[in-house]
């Protein structure tokens, strides 16, 4: 945590297709705590100094690149921003590709559309383009309480599946609440015994869970899994058994966000945030997430 420093640098320069945003709240994912201990995309970052955390922002347009057309000064923003990449996320300033971004819907805060970034881009890419949920499909959503799961659960259902999500059982109602039709307390039995037939279970929590996650899906059936590092053998592994297994990584996209924006706007999909933090109080944010039990997702504020 000690290389969690306050600092300032000067404003960023934006270039003609960038967008400036004045940030009003950033969101935190585990990726961040994982790049700032070495992992996640530290590689990538690893000769920027300093090196900015951070993917998810949500803002208001200062200023604009010669090129920007969706975008004009006083346009409130929000989007993932840069992912695979250098995002420089945790910052009063950011400059943003315009095609990362999306206008904020105008009953939306800042800090639940912040949060609605990463996490939420993440479930939509997964569940429209790199699997396709279609009407009836059984789903099986691991960590339904996290930040990505909160929002899968939505989406699955919106795209009319049938969703069962994986929590403790003190999130049992919320994750109900998102529109689950079960919950599974992984504490009180293995998910493996009391579930079958599943068309889709979205792995977002690797090592064993890919294993038993097979065995629950159906003859045909597909397991995407998203952690880093934890998820390399789930093709082969799947693929064993004769089912489908692949890894996937969130990239940004701003018409995707477009597509979350109005999800938003309409109430189909709500960010759940648990926690608004000061931006003094980042490494209190990230202990948060370190804790492994962050219900939706947490935020830092700006003034
Ligand atoms: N590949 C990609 O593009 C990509 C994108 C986004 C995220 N990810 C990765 O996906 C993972 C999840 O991200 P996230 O943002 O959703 O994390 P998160 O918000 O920190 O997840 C926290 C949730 O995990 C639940 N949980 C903990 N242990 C569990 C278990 N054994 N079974 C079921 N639920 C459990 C907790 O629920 P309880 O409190 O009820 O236990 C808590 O609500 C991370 O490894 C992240 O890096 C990858």
């Amino acid at each position: 945590m000690e290389n969690l420093v306050e600092t300032e640098v000067p404003i960023p320069e934006i270039s003609d297709n960038e967008v400036l945003v004045k940030v009003k709240a950033f969101s935190i994912n585990p990726v961040d705590i994982k790049t700032r201990m070495g992992r996640g995309q530290a590689s990538r970052l690893k000769e920027y100094n300093p090196m900015i955390l951070g993917w998810d922002i949500s803002g208001i347009v200062s200023k604009t690149g010669k090129s920007v057309t969706s975008f004009k000064e006083g346009n409130e923003v929000f989007g993932m921003v840069n992912f695979p990449g250098h995002g420089k996320a945790y910052a009063e300033y950011v400059a943003a590709p315009e095609s990362h971004l999306a206008l904020k819907p105008f009953n939306v805060s800042a800090e639940e559309s912040a949060a609605a970034s990463l996490a939420a881009l993440t479930a939509w890419q997964i569940l429209k383009e790199k699997f396709r949920i279609e009407p009836g499909y059984r789903v099986l959503i691991h960590s339904a309480a996290g930040g990505v799961g909160h929002y899968a659960v939505q989406m699955s259902k919106h795209l009319g599946a049938y969703v069962i999500g994986t929590a403790s059982g003190r999130n049992k109602d919320f994750v109900l609440g998102l529109g689950a039709s079960e919950h599974i307390d992984y504490e009180k039995q293995p998910f493996e015994d009391v579930v079958k037939d599943i068309d889709f279970v979205l792995d977002t929590m690797g090592g064993d869970y890919i294993d038993r996650s097979l065995k629950v899906l159906r003859c045909g059936g597909t397991i995407i899994s998203i952690p880093s590092g934890a998820s390399e053998f789930v093709r082969e592994k799947a693929h064993a058994k004769g089912l489908n297994g692949d890894t996937f990584r969130v990239s940004s996209n701003g018409k995707d966000m477009k597509e979350i924006a109005d999800l938003l706007q309409l109430g189909i999909v709500k960010s759940y945030v648990s926690e608004i933090f000061g931006f003094n109080e980042v490494k209190a944010a990230h202990r948060q997430i370190e804790s492994g039990k962050t219900k939706g997702k947490i935020v830092v504020s700006l003034p």
